[in-house]
């Protein structure tokens, strides 16, 4: 059974950091993917990106299929957009960042590449679906990027002031 693991909120500066490229895909990558991927689940997230747990390495996990369908773990390695193109919009939000949500623009259409669990390599190319969205919203986690970075300014300050806010009052944590 793997381990869940606890999710870090914003402000929490390890969601600022860039994750590191994994060299070996070993048994502590392969319990890592495990544990984020029940981790995601148990929250009821579509997706997660290694730093939302504290660990600054390059993986994802993502599960963006119809709530009635079984579940189709999704897992990159290394991932990289290698083709972008187009615009789309769409309303996001994020378990790392407390009750709140926005509308996003990104692009429609993105080709990533990346390594599964067993180190091959994969391509997957996604347009105008909740996969595209997904692939760029977790791939900029791992450069330290969150939703909120793409919304107005004044939409975030006001945003970022209810944390603080909330944080001051301990009616939240960004710690797990
Ligand atoms: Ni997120």
């Amino acid at each position: 059974m793997a381990k869940i693991m606890g999710i870090y909120k914003y402000p929490h500066p390890v969601l600022r950091e860039k994750a590191e490229p994994v060299k070996n895909i070993n048994q502590e990558i392969q319990d890592l993917i495990d544990s984020m991927a029940e981790t995601m689940y148990r929250a009821g997230g579509i997706g997660l990106a290694a730093n939302q747990v504290g660990i600054l390495k390059r993986v994802i996990v993502f599960d963006v299929r119809d709530a009635k369908e079984d579940r189709n773990l999704n897992v990159l390695i290394n991932p990289e957009i290698t083709q972008c193109e187009g615009e789309i919009v769409h309303d996001e939000a994020c378990l790392s960042v407390i009750d709140y949500s926005a509308e996003v623009k990104r692009n429609a259409m993105v080709q990533v590449k990346g390594l599964n669990r067993d180190g091959k390599p994969i391509t997957i190319n996604a347009e105008n679906n909740l996969l595209a969205i997904c692939l760029q919203h977790e791939i900029d986690h791992l450069n330290g990027i969150l939703f909120i970075d793409h919304i107005s300014h004044l939409k975030r300050s006001i945003y970022t002031r209810r944390i603080k806010k909330l944080l001051r009052q301990n009616k939240i944590q960004i710690e797990p």
